[in-house]
């Protein structure tokens, strides 16, 4: 049985006070959870604060992002190792927004996949089709292809943190949620390229998550699926009750 991930994506949401007041409202609700791992993933300037007022409880705390070089001059930039420094375990590497808003692309994925690996995160790394390439039918060419590039070099004992998440963009702060049937067909998709990358024994324990339009209200239909590993949230994280109630689910 593959423990489940249930993983909150902030993005540019929430200062370093408003971390501490979700903090304070979430922690005695999720108190001795121990079914699922739970993630909390803030903007950079929030880590600090998330760090202290996680510490000794069920709360893990991840990034949004990383650079590949170690230091440098690469102003406005974080590198992997910086994170784990601070005392991040996990890391969101190739999301859709930064695919379509910052660069990101399959080949950029797989450096930083490579270099969140080896400073020891856990990446959870998000691929996924748009709406024009549902509609024409490539979703498991474009998966294939997200998954080979961002897999390329990368042997089975490094990525052995290695999650991933499905987050169809289509689904992503729309209110439109995958039917359970389209994220277990990405993700078998998905878990056939990990067994190609990193042998079928890699690919059984990998954890994919589904992510878009996650709410406290579908997240039991969701993750009843034996093929969901978890879940990557956006919106429906930045309040403690409704975060708590997907954790919950
Ligand atoms: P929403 O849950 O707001 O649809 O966002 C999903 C997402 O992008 C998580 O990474």
């Amino acid at each position: 049985m593959r423990k489940k991930i249930i993983a909150a994506n902030w993005k540019m949401y929430k200062s370093p006070a408003e971390t501490k007041t979700f903090m304070e409202a979430f922690l005695p609700l999720v108190k001795g959870h121990a079914r699922d791992e739970i993630v909390i993933c803030p903007p950079f300037i929030d880590i600090a604060i998330l760090l202290e007022t996680a510490r000794g409880s069920n709360v893990h705390v991840g990034a949004q992002n990383m650079y590949w070089e170690t230091e440098g001059a690469f102003t406005g930039e974080i590198s992997g190792k910086m994170l784990a420094a601070a005392g991040c375990e996990f890391v969101i590497i190739g999301h859709s927004e930064r695919r379509q808003y910052f660069g990101e692309t399959d080949d950029t994925v797989n450096r930083r996949l490579e270099v969140a690996l080896e400073a020891g995160l856990a990446p959870i790394c998000c691929v996924g089709e748009v709406i024009e390439e549902r509609e024409a039918g490539i979703t498991e060419e474009v998966l294939s292809r997200q998954c080979s590039r961002a897999f390329r070099g990368i042997s089975a004992r490094k990525a052995a943190k290695l999650a991933i998440a499905y987050e169809p963009v289509w689904a992503i702060g729309t209110g439109k949620t995958a039917t359970a049937q389209i994220a277990a067909q990405a993700h078998e998709v998905i878990r056939h390229e990990a067994a190609k990358a990193f042998g079928k024994d890699f690919a059984q324990q990998l954890r994919i998550l589904y992510g878009g339009s996650v709410k406290p209200e579908n997240a039991k239909e969701m993750m009843s699926q034996p093929e969901i590993d978890g879940a990557l949230v956006g919106g429906a994280s930045l309040k403690p009750d409704s975060f708590a109630a997907i954790v919950k689910y």
